[in-house]
């Protein structure tokens, strides 16, 4: 048998169905093989993972590294660092840094930004009032999906309009790609904040005042109608009300191709927590009440939510700390304590690895069209993999995250597992707890990769954005959409 580059022996591998014992051979940036001891060919590294879990490293789609634009509240170099601590091999990164990645000029900055990185990654552009034109263009140019601010958020890019929503959709549809949604309703969010600052609020508390649950149901009601109508594939970010569960369940089950995530931050913490972490734990959507905590686990197990994401949103300690909640930024980092937080909760006994290895790799690597190259430990997949030791505990300590923003709510929490190593294609970007430093820019963009499934545009006999982009020279009357040929429009 021919000499592969390693081969990892005595540690359990965990799919979605099972746990087995098994060795696990790499050769390049691939696995080559799975299987019992005696069948791995010689290697010229052997490792020992006695008593350690194989997962398929960990795919985050949300998270901000804030570069272009906010260099002293993240970095390609610094996020991608948290990640590959964190047992995260794949991050989606967000469009609201500056410039906002909605040209083709700004993204040419993030991919230039992102060859630092330590881990693969994708990149959401942004969808837009502004951008709705380019979305082809981004795409050629290198974007995975898209990303659409319909609740305002850090950054304050204006929320699209319904009628772009609708359009950029009618454009992806039929493209396959899949839009992620920050689903809040702006107009609900604006005039409850302008009432609680007039009353003189400056609490904690009045943010979450301002952004009750019926603008995250409100907004996901009306991007599914919007999804179910064009065909287009959307993705809910964040999702944190119990009560706007039942319209993913029932979108689904009337055949919208809708996946959606929720983060750590709302199925663990609630306003209980506000009053010891005030500002540190602001962010959009807001962390509700504890009524919402064990539904949306519940969602989880049962698959209405189909992943962990971390919204990792960094900002610095001072721009988190200010008296007047209205001045403190929103959101905190998260790539990097996911998988301690959530290892814990297995440990627990409140879901299985094969739970966990389902929300954190093999669902958003299906959503996002890498099933198979990644979200799965099996030969022919990249030798992505997260070694994990489910005794080993600590305490959260956010003075020790990679993140410039060391400011955590999760700072002096206990828990129980942790990724140990992380394997990126073949090469250790973290071995025994630490940054393997060189391998800066060893993660590259996933689009290569990428496979989304055609969908299905629905609703064609109706004129869709595409007839407005007719090159000139066709005839002046329009064309039905169910005629035109998609792969020029
Ligand atoms: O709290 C948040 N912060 N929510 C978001 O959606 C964006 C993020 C940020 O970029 O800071
Ligand atoms: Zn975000």
């Amino acid at each position: 048998m021919k000499e592969v580059d390693l081969v990892i022996r005595g540690a359990q591998v965990v799919s979605p169905d099972r746990i087995v014992p098994a060795a696990v051979a790499v050769a390049g940036e691939q696995i080559v093989a799975v299987g019992h001891d005696d069948t791995m060919p010689p290697a010229r590294e052997e490792l020992r993972a006695d008593g350690l879990y194989l997962l398929p490293g960990a795919i985050d789609s949300h998270v901000h590294f804030r570069d272009p634009g906010y260099p002293h509240k993240e970095t390609w170099k610094t996020g991608s660092a948290a990640a590959a601590l964190g047992g995260v091999t794949t991050v989606f990164e967000m469009p609201n840094t500056n410039p906002a990645t909605g040209t083709i000029e700004a993204l040419r900055i993030k991919q230039k930004a992102a060859e630092a990185s330590y881990v693969d990654f994708g990149i959401h552009g942004l969808l837009g009032d502004d951008t709705i034109d380019r979305l082809e263009e981004l795409l050629e140019g290198g974007v995975t999906s898209f990303k659409a601010f319909v609740g305002n958020t850090f950054g304050n890019l204006p929320a699209p309009t319904d009628g772009a929503l609708l359009e950029g959709f009618e454009t992806l549809a039929p493209l396959g790609i899949r839009t992620v949604v920050h689903a809040e309703n702006s107009s609900i969010l604006q005039r409850r904040q302008k009432q609680m600052q007039a009353a003189g609020r400056i609490d904690a508390m009045a943010h979450l005042a301002a952004r009750p649950a019926v603008a995250e149901i409100e907004a996901i009601g009306r991007v599914l109608t919007l999804a179910e109508w064009t065909g287009a594939r959307v993705h809910i970010a964040h999702h944190s009300a119990a009560d706007s569960l039942y319209l993913l369940r029932e979108a689904r089950a009337r055949g919208v191709d809708v996946t959606a995530e929720t983060c750590p931050q709302y199925l663990l913490l609630n306003t209980d927590h506000m009053r010891t972490l005030g500002g540190v734990m602001r962010l959009n959507p807001p962390i509700r009440e504890p009524r919402h905590n064990q539904p949306l686990w519940n969602a989880l197990m049962d698959g209405t939510l189909d992943m962990i994401a971390t919204d990792h949103a960094p900002h610095a300690p001072e721009e988190k700390t200010r008296p007047n909640i209205w001045e403190c930024d929103c959101g905190f980092p998260g790539v990097e304590t996911q998988m301690p937080l959530m290892l814990t909760e297995v440990n627990r006994g409140r879901a299985s690895l094969m739970d966990y290895v389902r929300w954190s790799a093999v669902n958003p690597a299906k959503a996002w069209g890498l099933y198979g190259t990644k979200g799965v430990i099996a030969p022919g997949a990249h030798a992505d993999i997260a070694f994990v030791d489910m005794s080993r505990t600590g305490v959260l300590s956010q003075n020790k995250l990679q993140s410039i923003s060391k400011i955590s709510p999760w700072n002096g929490r206990a828990v129980q597992g942790y990724p140990v190593h992380t394997l990126l294609r073949g090469r250790f970007v973290m071995r025994e707890g630490r940054l393997v430093q060189d391998m800066a820019g060893w993660g590259r963009s996933v689009k290569s990769v990428q496979r989304m499934p055609t969908a299905k545009p629905r609703n064609t006999e109706h004129y869709s954005s595409a007839i407005l982009r007719t090159p000139p020279g066709v005839p002046e009357t329009a064309t039905p959409v169910g005629e035109i040929d998609w792969s020029r429009a």
